[in-house]
């Protein structure tokens, strides 16, 4: 099932497009922001603007790999590059000490290449993310900010108990 990226007058709805458009492109991403790591999921970064408005990253989850649930702060689109991504939206809008759990899924969607969808920003924030296919997953993130360097929050799904952290940007070929 697609989301609705979003009316094509806000600016996730329009990098929507564009990241749709050069999906269906056929065109290639450098193999080196394609590696997966056998520790944890990776984010490379393929630009990240001068002054931190905006940031788009390769991100990269071997097979059976996946991140905490976690929320973001800015807005977010995503398109996938290569196998399948899980994603689950939990309910919540995220206080300075977390939510009370256990947290709610509210929508799950496995993604395919191709697909594009706004998975963050607003009252919609808090999502958890895994490889779904038997090849790694590659999707190409786009987030209203320096994805690398913004303070966020992961959430236990029991309690709701969030902890702060900042995902660091990996770099190609180490
Ligand atoms: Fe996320």
């Amino acid at each position: 099932m697609m989301v609705d990226p979003g009316h094509p007058d806000t600016v996730p709805g329009q990098v929507a497009a564009v990241l749709r458009d050069w999906l269906a492109s056929g065109a290639t991403l450098e193999a080196a922001v394609t590696i997966p790591s056998s520790e944890h999921y990776l984010m490379y970064p393929l630009h990240v603007a001068s002054d931190g408005g905006f940031s788009i990253a390769a991100a990269v989850w071997a097979v059976g790999q996946r991140t905490p649930i976690h929320d973001h702060g800015v807005w977010g689109v995503v398109g996938i590059y290569q196998g399948l991504e899980k994603e689950v939206h939990y309910k919540g809008d995220a206080g300075p000490s977390g939510l009370s759990g256990p947290l709610e899924a509210t929508e799950s969607n496995v993604w395919s290449p191709g697909d594009v969808t706004v998975c963050c920003g607003g009252d919609r924030d808090i999502h958890q993310v895994s490889c779904n296919s038997d090849i790694p997953c590659v999707g190409i993130h786009v987030y209203g900010g320096d994805i690398g360097r913004i303070e966020r929050r992961t959430f236990d799904r029991e309690s709701g108990a969030s902890k702060l952290f900042v995902s660091a940007w990996a770099s190609p070929g180490r």
